[in-house]
């Protein structure tokens, strides 16, 4: 079977070397790619808005599975223009059409989706422009802190929380009112305030039957102990330790399953990859968002956990027979480290000779934001490349993770240096011992 993938990250990087170990595999296209995904397929140069290239493209090389790893093709209606083209019935896409793809493109669909089945999430209101006034008042419903989030896709930017009443009041005007946001915050939804511990599901379906995938948690800000700007991602470990089989039941009954019937109930095919972002609170699994993809870097985390063929499940999905699959997940834990550019997520420097990758043994090495010039391997990006680690525990997966981190050399590496520390377990009380209040 031969696939094109489409992507250039280290979430691609880490799918194509998995598809690559496939049985069922012939040939792999990546399109852009990047330098790690050379060595698991042939990377090409596609105009995805070319429908009459890509028409080419795809019948002259025989795909017959397009896997999607970023949202934006998705929301941009990738899946519904291969499938409006007879010339491409053979093709299957993994990910969703665009009106699934709604799920993360806008959050006040995905909160009206949560709403109509059920599925537990914050309380929330909408709010469009001409209605700031209304949503200024709305503010004197809520208690501090106050989230408010621009409806549209704004990069990991458009969520903003405050304890204070006059900086919401001006980030909804700003959405609002003065567009600072464009159009994305143009509708705003103004949410109740989780408290809790987040994590990340994650699910594989063909529209009928699912599966679910390892869970991960996600290190979102730039800073050890969770300090400084959001970023996409700067860390991730597989499986959380506070996940446990009662706590990941919850999420397949309350939130995995009605997720998927209420897709079908509502009449939107959905085939592919389903990123639930949860809040944990007090051992109940709330819907903080939806992404119609897999996440990055959790996709590094979680693959080299996976034991089964991830095309077999892909083939599953073009034939309907999801059900019929199995999802085999070996039981050590990863730890992914993403080593960034100094300056990230602002300004940073680009073209920088990477050192040392040839020296890393035991860990798995993905590339994002590189680039290659003759035999040298350049940073290209903020987040440059992510090591994963494996050990039987947490603590042998960050040393591990660490260990080969370390050995990775160029100016300006940034990393943090905390990645799974929060949920190593804290020493447990020696039995026996007189506990005195
Ligand atoms: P989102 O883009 O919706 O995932 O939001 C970005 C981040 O904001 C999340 O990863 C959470 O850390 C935080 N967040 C979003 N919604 C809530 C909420 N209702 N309560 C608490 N934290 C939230
Ligand atoms: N790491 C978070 C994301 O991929 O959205």
């Amino acid at each position: 079977m031969n696939v094109l993938l489409i992507g250039g990250g280290g979430r691609e990087h880490a799918l194509a070397w998995k598809i690559a170990q496939s049985s069922l595999l012939d040939e792999l296209y990546v399109t852009p790619g990047n330098p790690g995904t050379v060595r698991h397929g042939r990377n090409v140069e596609l105009d995805l808005n070319n429908q009459k290239a890509l028409r080419k493209f795809l019948l002259e090389k025989r795909i017959r599975i397009v896997v999607v790893g970023p949202e934006a093709p998705l929301v941009d209606g990738f899946h519904d223009r291969i499938a409006a083209d007879q010339e491409l019935k053979e093709v299957t896409v993994i990910g969703p059409r665009a009106e699934g793809a709604r799920l993360e493109g806008s959050k006040d669909f995905a909160k009206e989706f949560m709403f109509r089945h059920n599925i537990p999430t914050a309380a929330h209101r909408t709010f469009v422009k001409g209605q700031l006034q209304d949503a200024i008042a709305h503010l004197d419903h809520m208690t501090a802190p106050y989230v408010i989030k621009a409806d549209g896709l704004a990069s990991g930017k458009g969520v903003v929380i405050t304890n204070d009443k006059k900086d919401a009041t001006r980030t909804l005007r700003d959405m609002l009112q003065n567009s600072t946001f464009g159009a994305a915050g143009e509708r705003v939804v103004l949410e109740q305030h989780l408290k809790g511990v987040e994590l990340s599901a994650f699910l594989i379906t063909d529209g009928n039957a699912f599966k679910m995938l390892p869970a991960a948690k996600d290190y979102k800000r730039i800073g050890a102990g969770d300090t400084g700007p959001n970023t996409g991602g700067m860390g991730a470990v597989s499986p959380v330790p506070f996940a446990d089989k009662d706590f990941m039941q919850k999420v397949h009954d309350r939130i995995a399953a009605p997720t998927v019937r209420g897709l079908k109930k509502d009449g939107i095919a959905y085939s592919g990859f389903l990123f639930m972002g949860l809040m944990n609170v007090n051992g109940d699994p709330y819907v903080i968002e939806y992404n119609v993809r897999m996440g990055d870097p959790e996709t590094q985390a979680i693959l080299p956990r996976l034991r089964s063929d991830l095309l077999d499940l892909f083939e599953g999905i073009a034939s309907g027979t999801l059900s019929e699959r199995h999802v085999d997940v070996d039981d050590r834990t990863a730890v992914t480290i993403v080593l960034a550019s100094d300056g990230y997520p602002g300004s940073f420097e680009k073209g920088v000779v990477i050192n040392g990758l040839d020296m890393v043994r035991d860990a798995y090495v993905f590339q994002g934001g590189t680039a290659s010039k003759g035999d040298r391997l350049l940073t290209d990006g903020g987040r440059v490349l992510t090591v994963t680690g494996m050990g039987k525990d947490l603590e042998s997966a960050i040393a591990s993770a660490y260990r080969q981190a370390a050995v990775i050399d160029y100016e300006g590496k940034y990393m943090r240096t905390d990645i799974g520390h929060d949920l190593v377990k804290q020493p447990t009380q020696r039995a026996g011992a007189v506990v005195r209040s």
